[in-house]
């Protein structure tokens, strides 16, 4: 049976599990950033695009604006300490490319780098924005997209059901993988 609930009960239960993803972009110097995201979405077809919603203080916006352009790095098991390292601190206090030691690597269209070990690599160019409260959703063409030759589980940000296996944890964040039993 349905009983009422406060907005942050209900969005418990609708974020765990959430996928998790890098997104990097460059600013007009060409200084690349990158933060953790767990608001995305594949978004259409024909052109195929994905959806990124960003909030207005973060670097990442800044550089999205500048360059019109990202990448969504999709991480796989071994970076799940990196999603921390990434989204639970502000990039202003550390170098999270090098804290994360990120092999990063050229896309073929954008400026934006790729992200070596994560699953899949989007290349996108924005073709449109909305401007969606304190955050804006990105409408990001995919240009070109790479996988890895080895994949491993998809990183997700989970709750304190058994179905999961936590990797990483820092404050209110759980980020694991789906629990095998065999
Ligand atoms: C699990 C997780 C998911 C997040 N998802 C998003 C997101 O989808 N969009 C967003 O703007 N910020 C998101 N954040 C917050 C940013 O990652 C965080 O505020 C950002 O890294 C701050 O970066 P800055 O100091 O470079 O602005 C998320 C954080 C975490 C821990």
């Amino acid at each position: 049976m349905l009983k009422s609930a406060t907005l942050k009960e209900a969005m418990e239960v609708w974020s765990k599990p959430e996928r998790l993803a890098f997104a990097t972009s460059v600013d007009s110097s060409g200084e690349a950033q990158v933060m953790t995201v767990g608001w995305f979405t594949r978004s259409s077809f024909r052109p195929p695009t994905l959806a990124l919603v960003v909030g207005r203080e973060r670097r990442l916006y800044r550089c999205i604006q500048e360059s019109n352009e990202f990448v969504l790095a999709i991480p796989g098991e071994d970076q799940a300490q990196e999603i921390l390292i990434c989204g639970a601190s502000s990039s202003a206090d550390v170098d999270r490319f090098r804290q994360c030691r990120f092999i990063t690597k050229l896309g073929n269209l954008v400026k934006a780098p790729l992200i070596e070990n994560c699953l899949a690599n989007f290349e996108c160019r924005v073709i449109n924005q909305v401007d969606a409260g304190d955050h804006t959703i990105f409408i990001g063409e995919v240009v070109s997209a790479w996988i890895h030759e080895r994949p491993t589980a998809n990183l997700m940000l989970v709750g304190l059901e058994s179905g999961y296996k936590v990797l990483a944890e820092e404050g209110p964040y759980r980020v694991g993988v789906v629990r095998h039993h065999d």
